[in-house]
């Protein structure tokens, strides 16, 4: 059988292209015994492709002619013996491919639960950062003010409305006015500020004038320094992602007066990955559904037709253009996903 996938062309060396993919046809071989043949439904497009695109993250640093990877949901065409039933829907971390092969031991499965394209984005990976980053990382609380960056995007505009729901007040930080208008419109922020803004320093005290008790970074870069000494005594940094630091080959620019704040002000700062959640993982996404119906939580997808479209939409991403999940559809939901979804 033939298929089309994305690869890297080549490694870039500064802000992404179009010319750093390319679109090739592929034999796809029938899986080995301990595999599983998915036949994508949706693909997911994150930051965290750029990095590995640069160097090893959590993943091995990409190399030329290999599949940009991502997490997909897909259909289960062919497994081993006892492993999930054939035309069921499953998730795994792929690549932008019409059709992934996979250890049959690192899929996950996806509860009927919602939407489909709800399991790649709030209900999937960036949902359930934003749920153990706000609930245990953060141990974010009533009366706090919580900043968020990336708060437009697709677990920032989670976490925020997370945070509220947990008696906070969220203050948001975006690349634009209107992502930041966005955010106090539909989502709940109490104040937006734009990380362009030559006043950002000003209008961090303004937005936050009890100081910020909780910093929900998605982004890292220079913004990290600026936000440090708007925190307050005992303050939390809770570090997500570090988006502003992957579109480069250089390496970033640090705060230089990370050290000394942390020390004098008693600060917390702690990284955390979602796979370290990962036997929770049922539970929070029946909690993030139950709130998303109750009218707690709002959705925000932006999902692209076709595999082509996964390049652009992630140089798009990286220059601040997305708001909510950003994903690539290239099938429709299998008939099997909507019968009897109930919702
Ligand atoms: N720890 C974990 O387990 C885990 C799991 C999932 C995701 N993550 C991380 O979470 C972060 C967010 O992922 P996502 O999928 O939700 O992406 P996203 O926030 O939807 O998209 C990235 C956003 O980053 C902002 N940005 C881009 N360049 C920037 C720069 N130079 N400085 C500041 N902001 C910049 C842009 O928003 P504005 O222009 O509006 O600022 C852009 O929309 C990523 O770093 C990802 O790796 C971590």
């Amino acid at each position: 059988m033939l298929a089309t996938q994305i690869v890297m062309s080549r490694r870039p060396s500064g802000p992404l292209t179009k010319e750093h993919f390319r679109t090739e046809t592929v034999v796809v071989p029938p899986p080995p015994t301990d595999h599983v043949l998915l036949r994508n439904v949706l693909v997911s497009v994150a930051p965290a492709a750029r990095a590995v695109m640069q160097g090893p993250t959590y993943r091995p640093q990409l190399q030329p002619g290999e599949p940009v990877p991502s997490s997909v949901l897909g259909q289960v065409v062919a497994g081993p013996p006892g492993g999930p039933a054939i035309g069921s829907i499953v998730g795994a971390a792929a690549a932008w491919q019409e059709y992934s092969t996979v250890p049959a031991d690192e899929i996950w499965p996806v509860e009927r639960v919602g939407r489909l394209s709800h399991h790649l984005g709030p209900l999937g990976r960036n949902g359930l950062t934003a749920f153990f980053g706000v609930r245990d990382v953060g141990q974010v609380h009533e009366g706090q003010t919580v900043l968020v960056s990336g708060a437009a995007g697709g677990v920032g505009h989670l976490a925020g409305q997370l945070a509220r729901a947990a008696g906070a007040r969220t203050v948001g930080i975006t690349g634009s006015a209107e992502k930041g208008e966005f955010l106090q419109r539909r989502l709940g922020y109490a104040a937006a500020l734009d990380r362009r803004s030559p006043t950002f320093a000003d209008d961090l005290r303004a937005a936050c004038p009890g100081g910020v008790s909780v910093y929900f970074d998605t982004v890292g870069g220079p913004l990290l320094g600026q936000v440090l000494p708007a925190l307050t005594q005992h303050g939390r940094i809770v570090c997500c992602g570090v988006t502003a630091q992957y579109d480069s080959d250089q390496p970033p620019p640090g705060p230089p007066e990370l050290a000394v704040t942390l020390i004098a002000k008693s600060l917390r700062m702690q990284g955390f990955l979602v796979a370290d959640f990962r036997p929770r993982w049922s539970e929070a996404q029946r909690i993030l559904h139950g709130l998303e119906q109750s009218g707690a939580l709002t959705f925000i997808e932006d999902i692209r037709q076709g595999l082509d479209a996964a390049p652009a939409a992630l140089i798009e991403m990286l220059d601040g253009g997305n708001i909510g999940q950003l994903a690539v559809r290239l099938t429709p939901d299998p008939a099997e996903w909507s019968a009897g979804t109930g919702s």
